[in-house]
């Protein structure tokens, strides 16, 4: 196992009912910015609630983030923060909303002229703006994590950031805000925290016996309650193990003491940035192919992943990794994603090149868990997966 220190400061608050604490969780007379997105809070009672929650503040509402949370739109409301003299803001919403908001968080206390640079100059922020989440959409773990991707349409960039002080200070997770999940969306939520979990997972055997089981159990647990939620997102005990299992996939826990890849998420930010599709796919686009290619580096893990989450007993190491990838390819299909870009876009000729030159530009020589994946793996890879 290897060395790590682990601190995780967000406060979970779970269960039916419960948006009704964020007002124990604010501090008194603070000035509250509410965000949140397109307006599904509006349709599904969520944003009564919140508002009923907060009736003790001044709460300004900042409305419109959009899914993949733009620039443009996120500089708007930083406007109005400085304005308003925001002093505390709540997330109400999906990845994209909560991300936005960290982004605002650290862009408030920002010294520098263009906040942008927090993205392409890696900038890490140690003290942000507070912030808390309410979650409305199970999938990337941003309701207990410190990272956020943001994306600039105007450029056709998505891209990471994070720091220390970008932890929500508390998140309300309520299952009962599943009811009114699209179903494509809860496909994706599935998809996404499956795919973070073979990040953390997938590289190769580092004795780290635990951090294995938990994420083996976590993948377990989707393919339980994945396809129960899909097929009825009120299904209240469904919905709640859902959700439990996309927040443990990225809060830190499984990723201590292992190494870890993030390759199939530094290709996948590629493709919504140049095709819009939804995140959870472009993983589903990148994994089989990244993990065919990097098969002789992952076949222990994948050959264990085989045997203790698909029951995969007959073969060889080679043969249980080869059926391995191939039932996650099958999971996915069985949910509906499809796993090649030509079943997204007919306009994918040169996009393998593409990416393979901007990871150069940016000087992303060495991906995965080796820091060896060059920019003309990257190539291959994305190629592959046409
Ligand atoms: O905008 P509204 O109207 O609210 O509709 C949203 C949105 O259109 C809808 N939705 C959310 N909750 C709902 C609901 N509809 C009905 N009922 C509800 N209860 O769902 C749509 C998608 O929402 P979004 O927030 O975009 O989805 P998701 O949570 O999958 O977030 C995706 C974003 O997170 C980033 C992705 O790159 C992407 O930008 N990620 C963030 C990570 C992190 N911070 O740790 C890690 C991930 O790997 C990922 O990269
Ligand atoms: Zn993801």
């Amino acid at each position: 196992m290897l060395n790590f220190e682990f601190k995780n400061p967000t406060k979970i608050i779970f269960g039916k009912g419960e948006i009704e604490k964020i007002g124990r969780e604010i501090p008194t007379g603070a000035k509250v910015m509410m965000l949140y997105g397109g307006g599904s809070i509006k349709t599904n009672g969520v944003y009564d609630q919140v508002i009923h929650a907060l009736k003790a503040f001044e709460v300004v509402e900042f409305a419109g983030i959009p899914a993949n949370p733009e620039y443009e739109v996120l500089m708007q409301a930083l406007k109005v923060i400085k304005e308003e003299k925001i002093t505390y803001m709540l997330a109400v919403g999906g990845g994209s909303v909560i991300d936005g908001v960290k982004f605002l968080s650290a862009a408030a206390v920002y010294q520098g002229e263009h906040p942008w640079d927090i993205l392409t100059k890696s900038i890490r922020t140690e003290v942000g703006l507070p912030f808390g989440s309410v979650l409305t959409l199970p999938a990337t773990g941003s309701e207990m994590n410190s990272g956020a991707v943001i994306t600039r349409a105007e450029t056709q960039e998505k891209l990471a950031m994070g720091g220390p002080g970008l932890f929500p200070e508390f998140s309300i997770l309520d299952p009962e805000v599943v009811k009114s999940i699209p179903k494509r969306q809860l496909v994706n939520g599935v998809t996404d925290a499956f795919t973070h979990v073979l990040e953390q997972y997938m590289t190769y055997p580092a004795g780290a016996h635990l951090q294995d089981r938990f994420s083996e159990s976590i993948m377990q647990t989707l393919i339980e309650v994945g396809p129960k939620v899909i097929e009825n997102p009120a299904d209240y005990e469904a919905a709640a193990n859902f959700m439990w299992s996309c927040t443990m996939a990225l809060n830190g826990l499984i990723q201590k003491g292992v190494p870890t890849d993030w390759a199939v998420h530094a290709m996948g930010h590629e493709l919504t940035a140049l095709f819009g599709i939804d995140h959870a796919r472009t993983l589903a686009i990148i994994a089989p192919s990244h993990y065919r290619y990097n098969f002789e580096a992952k076949k222990e893990k994948l050959a264990q992943y085989g045997q203790r989450v698909w029951g995969i007993h007959e073969g060889t190491v080679e043969q249980i990794a080869t059926v391995a990838i191939a039932k996650t390819e099958d999971f996915f299909h069985s949910m509906e994603i499809k796993t090649t870009l030509g079943e997204y876009t007919d306009d994918y000729e040169g996009t393998a090149e593409k990416i393979s030159k901007r990871f150069t530009e940016r000087g992303w020589l060495g991906l995965g868990e080796h820091k060896t994946l060059s920019p003309s793996d990257v190539e291959k890879i994305v190629a592959m997966s046409y």
